[in-house]
């Protein structure tokens, strides 16, 4: 992220541009600030499409699955928070805080979650609520990016606080809130309840196949340029409007000749144009640093020559981001996850595993695409056992301790 820059005479870029007309200027300074105040708005205007733009996906979510039916008058905000999604308390007025403080707004009326959609206070869920006899309504629903990258710090309640957009939403249940529609069948709804917490799989309903992974952050993704598990994707942009169109639901078009796909949803494009902003903030987006007292100190420092040495980590997780996904994608066998009946890698548009990259790793567990390692401690045991690595009890300590601080 570049540093706002100090204020400066307002005669100067006058100045700088008659010289760069006459082909004077070879420093470029001026060019540099409004690049980087061009480059602030689009940060900001992309977090703004993160948290709230549907891309049009109420045609999915309203229309097609009539989630705004269930939502709208039997998901009070306990079941609501009990499925996982997050409430915006920076959204929330004084006196909605304090009524839900006092217990005077009810936590089990499906009215309060009308309600906190209309204040747009539901991380990663729009509401349109229309007022009709007095009564609010909600009519339309659509699901934003938040939905599953974003959480928030329960400083005000367990599932209410501020956000913390990149952060994985691992409480998040996607396929029991899609298994919520009426307009689904039960053997649907099974394959979708069956998917459980922080977990959602982004190519069922392309290839029918069952076979979710665990929801990534959007953060730490600055310098890597291939995008999702199987680097499916050179920049975050192709991803998100892989997520934006096939998955959320939203208006426009994505075509992957590597997987047959050609979709297009409704006859306008909400999609494309707020691809840069998007990726942008994403960008912007640093992963999170281990919490100081969170690890040993001395032992990380030993654990980094392990993860260097014995461990033959850096093998693959090289380089400032911990991975070598830059250089080279690896064969499914690469992966500790493998074999996989069926294997979620296998059906990408790579067939190939990118080496996830580590930092803000000790914030996001479980680990591996299928979630199977539950700690640190339980990667580390995973490698020591499948490579035959023979670590001693303190290598594996050390290295666990190293883990959890980058
Ligand atoms: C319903 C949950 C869900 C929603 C909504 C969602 N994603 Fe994701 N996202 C996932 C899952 C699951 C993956 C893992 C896919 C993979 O790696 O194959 C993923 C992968 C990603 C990645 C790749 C991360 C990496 O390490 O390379 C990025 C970036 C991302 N999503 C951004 C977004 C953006 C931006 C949006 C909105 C347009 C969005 N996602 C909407 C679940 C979701
Ligand atoms: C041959 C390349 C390779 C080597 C060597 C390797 N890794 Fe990995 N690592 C990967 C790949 C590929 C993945 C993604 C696995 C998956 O989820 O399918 C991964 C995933 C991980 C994850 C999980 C990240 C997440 O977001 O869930 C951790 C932690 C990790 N490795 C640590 C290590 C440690 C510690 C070592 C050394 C003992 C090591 N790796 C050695 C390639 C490698």
């Amino acid at each position: 992220m570049r540093q706002p820059l100090p204020p400066r005479p307002r005669l100067l870029p006058l100045v700088g541009a008659l010289m760069a007309a006459a082909g004077l200027v070879a420093c470029g300074g001026d060019d540099d600030d409004d690049d980087a105040a061009r480059q602030a708005e689009l940060v900001a205007e992309g977090k703004q499409i993160f948290r709230f733009d549907t891309f049009g996906d109420e045609a999915k979510w309203t229309d097609t699955l009539r989630l705004h039916e269930v939502v709208g008058s039997a998901v009070d905000p306990t079941t609501a928070l009990a499925v996982g999604l997050k409430v915006d308390a920076e959204a929330l007025p004084p006196d909605v805080v304090a009524g839900i403080g006092n217990g005077s707004i009810s936590l089990t009326d499906p009215a309060t979650t009308v309600a906190l959609l209309k204040l747009n206070a539901v991380v990663g869920l729009k509401g349109t609520v229309e007022t009709v006899n007095g009564q609010d309504r909600l009519t339309r629903l659509g699901t934003t990016c938040a939905l599953c990258h974003s959480t928030v710090d329960d400083s005000f309640a367990p599932g209410i606080g501020k956000r913390l957009d990149g952060w994985p939403n691992r409480d998040l249940k996607p396929g029991a809130i899609i298994a919520l529609s009426p307009a689904l069948d039960a053997q649907a709804k099974q394959v979708f309840n069956s998917w459980g917490k922080g977990k959602f799989d982004p190519r069922f309903n392309i290839d029918g196949v069952n076979q979710p992974v665990v929801i990534p952050p959007a953060y730490g993704l600055e310098g890597i340029h291939r995008i999702t598990l199987t680097g499916d994707g050179d920049d975050v942009a192709y991803w998100n409007r892989y997520v934006a169109v096939t998955q959320m639901g939203g208006l426009g078009t994505m075509r992957e000749p590597r997987l047959n796909i050609d979709i297009t949803n409704g006859t306008e494009d909400r999609v494309t144009s707020k691809l840069p902003a998007l990726q942008a903030y994403q960008l912007s987006l640093p992963a999170p640093t281990a919490p100081a007292g969170s690890f040993d100190v001395a032992a990380a420092e030993r654990g980094k020559a392990v993860f260097e040495g014995a461990g033959g980590c850096a093998a693959c997780h090289s380089g400032p981001k911990l991975t070598d996904a830059n250089i080279r994608l690896h064969p499914p066998s690469d992966s500790v996850v493998e074999p996989e009946t069926p294997s979620y890698i296998a059906r990408s548009a790579t067939k190939m595993v990118r080496t996830s990259p580590l930092k803000g790793v000790w914030q996001h567990a479980p680990y591996f695409h299928d979630g199977s390692a539950a700690t640190l401690a339980d990667v580390v045991n995973v490698y020591n056992t499948k490579r035959s690595l023979n670590l001693s009890a303190q290598q594996r300590n050390d290295l666990t301790e190293y883990l959890k601080s980058l």
